[in-house]
């Protein structure tokens, strides 16, 4: 396996020195290339000692014509891999600006792209950064998304570097996903070849003030192991996911939100062309009805009152939506009492097609565990019960049901 990892200016430079040494333990060979912002972070020598190889920086400053090795490298490489990613490299490579050795590189290179941005918060949240994001995952380059947390800046939000571990997690399943899906297409029907699912995964995080918050216990595998399934059976997923620990799976368009109202606007505004939902986030059913600018100070001993309001109900909104047409909307229902009621109700209430029930007292099953058991209920009143399997198979299991009611089996 081998590697070309391009380091850009940010204050988590640093790490891409543990992303190499974790590349390397899994028997990558590795190749740097840094940006000359980069090098007031952390030095080349550093990476040189590292990689056992010269580093890169500039254009035109390398006497012995290591830049055109690194050219030939990069055409032999399995993969870019860009960890940390500036807003500012992020711009370059969605236009194509070439003007320094790394933005030159993406720009001949074929092989697969993957970015591990690392910014404050807003600049990730610009739109001028956003519409790059766009644009670079819609040209199919994959993402190792950043995560939530304090910055260097003093900031809490979305833009800190994914940990080293998770960039190289990514990597390693990418390049073996790309090999095994390739082996799985030729052996699997690809029975949603023509269908485009959207799948929300993961929980969402609702602040009260900028250190506390609101959230579940929900670890967004069943979500992911839902988009790996119908990914590896042809088709074309969009997951829109809630904070977890989990790597962006390969392949698969990845939205990540914080809280209910961005996973709300993040299915809204994609939701035109898609033939399956799978509203599978633990989506909070509560925000507090204020978000303190400050940290909530304590108040003596005196008891203190959080008033919440509702949040958006994502699925209950894509099920309304009057251009549904043919769009299968499943759901699932996670209860501690009275499981099956509970689950035919809100699939009558919200006009789901599909709703998958999980007991969520069990201790094999449903938030935060391998393995899941669950029941299906469909529209027509008839149940299919799904014995305990792991959270793929489970996936499996049901997106056959789905497509048996997309094809009017059932
Ligand atoms: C202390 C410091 C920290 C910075 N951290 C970041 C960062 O985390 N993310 C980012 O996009 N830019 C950051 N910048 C700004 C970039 O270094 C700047 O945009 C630079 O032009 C990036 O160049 P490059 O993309 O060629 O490496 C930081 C700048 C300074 C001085």
């Amino acid at each position: 396996m081998k590697i070309l990892l391009g380091v850009t200016g940010c204050i988590g430079a640093y790490k891409a020195a543990e992303v190499l040494r974790g590349l390397q333990k899994a028997g990558a060979q590795v190749r740097v290339v840094m940006t000359k912002h980069a090098t007031e972070f952390i030095c080349p020598a550093t990476f040189e000692a590292l990689s056992g190889e010269p580093v890169v920086v500039g254009m035109f400053d390398q006497a012995d014509h290591a830049s055109i090795d690194h050219i030939a490298a990069a055409r032999q490489a399995d993969l870019l891999l860009i960890a940390p990613a500036t807003a500012n490299i992020l711009a370059k490579f969605a236009h194509g600006i070439a003007d320094d050795f790394l933005s030159t590189l993406y720009l001949s290179n074929t092989n697969p792209v993957m970015i591990a941005p690392a910014m404050n918060v807003e600049m990730w949240n610009h739109p001028a950064t956003q519409a790059n994001l766009t644009t670079l995952r819609e040209r199919g380059d994959h993402f190792v998304e950043p995560g939530v947390g304090y910055q260097a800046c003093g900031e809490v939000g979305v833009g800190r570097l994914a940990e080293p571990e998770q960039i190289v997690a990514s990597v390693l399943k990418l390049l073996s996903g790309d090999n095994l899906k390739s082996q799985i297409s030729n052996l699997k029907s690809q029975d949603f070849a023509a269908q485009h699912v959207m799948i929300t995964a993961g929980p969402t995080v609702e602040d009260l003030d900028p250190v506390r918050f609101i959230t579940n216990r929900s670890s967004g595998r069943m979500g992911y192991a839902m988009a790996e399934a119908a990914r590896d059976r042809g088709a074309r997923v969009t997951l829109i996911s809630g904070p977890t620990r989990l790597p962006a799976p390969a392949g698969i368009e990845m939205i990540s939100v914080r809280s209910t109202r961005e996973m709300y606007d993040a299915v809204i505004n994609r939701l035109s062309g898609v033939t399956v939902f799978i509203g599978c986030a633990a989506v909070a059913d509560y925000r507090p009805a204020q978000r303190a600018e400050h940290k909530i100070k304590k108040q003596g001993r005196a008891k203190m009152t959080l008033e919440l309001e509702p949040t958006e109900d994502i699925i209950a909104a894509v099920a309304a939506d009057p251009n549904r047409n043919g769009r299968i909307v499943a759901g699932f229902a996670a209860e501690s009492q009275t499981l099956l009621n509970y689950a035919e109700k809100k699939l009558r209430e919200k006009n789901l097609d599909l709703i998958v029930a999980n007991d969520i007292k069990r201790t094999d099953a449903g938030f935060d565990v391998e393995t899941n058991t669950a029941t299906i209920l469909k529209r027509d009143g008839s149940q299919v019960e799904l014995p305990l399997q792991n959270k793929r198979q489970m996936a499996d299991r049901i997106l056959d049901e789905i497509l048996r009611l997309k094809s009017g089996d059932a």
